[in-house]
């Protein structure tokens, strides 16, 4: 198999193929990973016409090939994917919006769902990276990819990165709405099963919902379903003009659609419609955790009513004065699935999993939105979200999104990433005078050697 790239930062369609040399060697999976082969090798062309002369010297050969792309660092996805897509490309997975950085969602651990979906960042098999020095070092999978993948902005600065990608392909996507059992543990149960039964599933809800007369907040089990299946589909493309994620439109509603992958899993650009404070984490365990995490989770978020209580008066004002307030249930818990892998720093790295484990991680995604921006009670949002990983890290394997609230400390990061001191040894090496170094990533990650120059 030959690997192709396209060179997105060039006005022309330039591609790499291998050649015989073995010199970047590449398993490729299809998009349900039910189908894979090794690439033993790859070649890069200056131009168009280097390529045609290759691609015309393996045909007698009927060397089989496979597209790559590489684009410059300041790609953003709602740029990106549309020119893959004039290419007749796609990338594997995306998160649930395009308004995002290639990079920066990529080398933070964005991912989307699916048992055998994989963070953004494992579609990485190449990264060109500027060290603080102004050395350019060529990061591949002979080259600690693993370290770099996900680095999030402390390795170095990316110019170039090289993505797998795939031909373009649709997805039928559904909504479902299911009642879901009063009892907590029964409905974690549930959740666990219905995520054992499809292969790529997001479950929205249980939601929390202040009732302002018994000064608590009150479960709503229902569930929406949201869950992607391959097709053979060929009419309209459907999934962008209905878009209900993100708060855009209300998703609990039965509907199907069909369409490009990439449209059928992530918002169109203007899909993004709130945008205010929030609290809000997202928590990765072995799967195996979900039913029982799930319910301890839930029924920690339950129990706080006596602490939300003080910020809840706002709405029966707002009402009263007839104001707009951004109307959304309290809390809303959203379950997702992602395959493991083997990025240091990645929330589902598998190196310190059980020998049975399964490999696949859950997510849980908590959101308390209020009415209205205040930072008293974003700040409280923070003190809660802070609790749950001291509570249950320990006991579930909890690694929290780099990209959403996370308040770890350097112990517990070196429980998560077995890898963290090989990672560090690399940090210091590209960065020697903690030029990408932050107090937060100081703290979270025990980079102690920076650790005087904030304070
Ligand atoms: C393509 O690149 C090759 C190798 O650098 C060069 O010899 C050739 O002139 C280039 N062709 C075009 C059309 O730029
Ligand atoms: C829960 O779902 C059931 C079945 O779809 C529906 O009849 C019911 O109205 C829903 N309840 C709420 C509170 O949305
Ligand atoms: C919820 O269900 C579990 C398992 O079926 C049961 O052990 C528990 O007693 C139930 N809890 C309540 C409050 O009914
Ligand atoms: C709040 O709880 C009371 C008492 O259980 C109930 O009668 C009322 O319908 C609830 N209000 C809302 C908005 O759910
Ligand atoms: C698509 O069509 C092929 C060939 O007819 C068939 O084998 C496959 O099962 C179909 N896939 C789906 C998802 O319907
Ligand atoms: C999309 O089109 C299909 C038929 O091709 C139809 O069954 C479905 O209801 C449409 N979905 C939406 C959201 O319009
Ligand atoms: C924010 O909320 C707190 C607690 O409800 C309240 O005391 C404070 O006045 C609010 N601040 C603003 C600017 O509305
Ligand atoms: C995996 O092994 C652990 C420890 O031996 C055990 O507690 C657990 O039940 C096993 N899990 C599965 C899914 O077999
Ligand atoms: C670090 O975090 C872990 C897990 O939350 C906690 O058990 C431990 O007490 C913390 N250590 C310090 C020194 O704060």
């Amino acid at each position: 198999m030959i690997a192709l790239k396209t060179s997105l930062s060039a006005a022309f369609l330039s591609i790499v193929a291998l050649n015989s040399s073995g010199a970047l060697a590449y398993r490729w999976f299809n998009w349900q990973f039910d189908i894979t082969c090794e690439a033993t090798g790859f070649f890069v062309p200056a131009n168009e016409s280097e390529l045609v002369s290759f691609v015309k010297s393996q045909y007698p050969r009927k060397t089989l090939l496979k597209p790559v792309v590489t684009f410059g660092g300041g790609w953003d996805l709602v740029d990106l994917i549309p020119t893959l897509h004039d290419h007749g490309l796609q990338v594997q997975n995306l998160g649930s919006e395009k308004v995002q950085n290639y990079i920066g969602a990529s080398t933070t651990g964005t991912h989307d769902t699916g048992k055998q979906n994989q963070n953004l960042a494992t579609q990485i098999i190449g990264l060109r990276v500027l060290d603080s020095q102004g050395n350019i070092h060529v990061i591949d999978k002979d080259n600690n990819l693993e370290a770099f993948r996900v680095a999030v902005g402390a390795l170095g600065i990316i110019t170039e990165v090289t993505i797998q990608a795939e031909p373009v392909s649709y997805l039928k996507r559904t909504n479902k709405v299911v009642e879901g059992p009063s009892n907590i543990t029964e409905l974690y149960q549930t959740i666990a099963d219905i995520g054992a039964k499809y292969e790529q599933i997001n479950i929205n809800g249980p939601n929390l919902v202040w009732n302002s007369s018994t000064q608590q907040l009150v479960p709503s089990t229902n569930l929406t379903l949201v869950y992607w299946e391959p097709t053979n589909h060929t009419g309209p493309a459907n999934c962008s003009v209905d878009f209900c994620s993100n708060d855009c439109g209300i998703c609990n509603r039965d509907y199907t659609c069909y369409d490009y992958k990439m449209n059928s899993i992530a918002t169109t650009p203007a899909g993004i419609c709130y945008r205010g404070f929030m609290g809000q984490f997202e928590h990765f365990f072995p799967v195996e955790n979900l039913a029982e995490a799930g319910t301890d989770y839930f029924n920690y978020a339950i129990s706080q009513s006596d602490r939300l209580a003080p910020y809840q008066g706002i709405k029966d004002i707002l009402a009263a004065q007839g104001m707009s307030r951004y109307e959304s249930d309290d809390v809303t818990v959203i379950t997702r699935f992602v395959k493991g892998d083997d990025t240091w720093l990645s929330p589902v790295n598998t190196y310190n999993l059980q020998p049975n484990a399964s490999g696949v991680f859950a997510t849980l995604e908590y959101s308390w939105v209020p009415s209205y921006n205040n930072f008293t009670l974003q700040w409280f949002y923070q003190d809660l979200a802070s609790e749950f990983i001291p509570q249950f890290g320990d006991k579930y394997n909890v690694r929290p999104h780099w990209n959403k609230m996370l308040f770890n400390n350097d112990t517990y990061a070196s429980t998560i990433y077995p890898k963290i001191n090989d990672w560090l040894e690399i940090q210091e090496q590209m960065d020697p005078q903690c030029q990408f170094v932050n107090p937060f990533l100081v703290d979270r990650l025990g980079i102690d050697r920076c650790r005087s120059l904030f304070e």
